[in-house]
């Protein structure tokens, strides 16, 4: 497994691919590395012998205040883990080659990284979308591997790759669940032990939507207020948000009329975690 840290041997190697060869499957990580961002590679190795993961904690997606120096960084751990799955190549980028002095060009997402986790994080979808779209193109993938938890971030990369008539192929893969339902996350580590035993309440507030819906519940205020309810239930949950919006440009729907995403975002303690699903009426 070859690891590059430097941007232009990441370009060598990457020129030295021929066209006609594998395609090229990125998987971007910041690394601390779990079973969600391992069937993200999985998903990429079954169907390419060429993947790529990139692994860079992104300083611009962190606000100040946020969690950045005290984000996890097992580096050789993940590399370990990467090589047991057949990556190929592994992206490690220094942030003063990322965003060298001098660094001003943004991508602004308008509209969709303002709504949901954008309203409590203003400056994250912005500092997601540059970086990504810097990776898509140092690593020209044929194909990018996402997971559904962050599922407005997937939602914008795709609204960037259509608007900037990119040729890479948004992959969504399925959340990965701890036994009790929660969302596997690198920030699930900041639990405290009584924490992580009051955490999965935000995936029994998705499935009790889900039960109404399927009992025939469509309107949006009573789901809303259901889950808001379930939630309320442990004491250490403070709820961010919760919210039904339509899966494209995440606009609230007011009644369950077709395919909606369910997204909440909640505070246990100090952490805030996220989670969704998809209701269909
Ligand atoms: O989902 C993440 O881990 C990050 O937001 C990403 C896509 C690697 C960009 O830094």
């Amino acid at each position: 497994m070859d690891v590059v840290r430097s941007l232009e041997a990441f370009r060598r190697l990457r020129r030295s691919w021929p066209d006609q060869g594998p395609e090229v499957c990125l998987v971007p990580t910041m690394g601390a590395l779990h079973a969600g961002h391992l069937s993200l590679v999985e998903a990429a190795r079954k169907r390419s012998d060429r993947v790529v993961a990139s692994i860079f904690v992104n300083p611009t997606q962190f606000a100040p205040g946020e969690d950045f120096e005290r984000y996890p960084r097992p580096l050789d751990r993940d590399l370990k883990e990467l090589e047991r799955l057949g990556v190929g190549a592994v992206l490690v980028p220094e942030a003063c080659e990322m965003y060298p002095a001098g660094h001003r060009t943004q991508v602004l997402v308008e509209g969709l990284g303002r709504k949901l986790c954008g309203l409590s994080r203003p400056t994250h979808f912005q500092g997601v979308a540059t970086v990504v779209l810097k990776l898509f193109h140092l690593v020209r993938p044929r194909a990018a591997f996402f997971g559904q938890k962050d599922a407005q971030q997937s939602i914008l990369i795709r609204r960037i790759v259509r608007d900037l008539d990119l040729d890479v192929e948004v992959v969504v893969c399925p959340t990965v669940r701890e036994q009790d339902g929660l969302a596997v996350s690198s920030r699930n580590r900041y639990l405290s032990p009584e924490e992580r035993k009051a955490a999965p309440v935000l995936f029994r507030s998705l499935q009790w939507a889900r039960r109404e819906v399927a009992r025939g519940e469509r309107r949006a205020p009573v789901l809303l207020a259901g889950v808001q309810r379930c939630l309320g239930a442990e004491a250490r949950v403070r709820v961010d948000y919760v919210a039904l919006v339509d899966p494209v440009d995440l606009e609230p729907v007011d009644r369950l009329e077709g395919k909606s995403l369910l997204a909440l975002a909640a505070f246990i303690g100090t952490t805030r975690l996220i989670d969704n699903t998809w209701l269909i009426p």
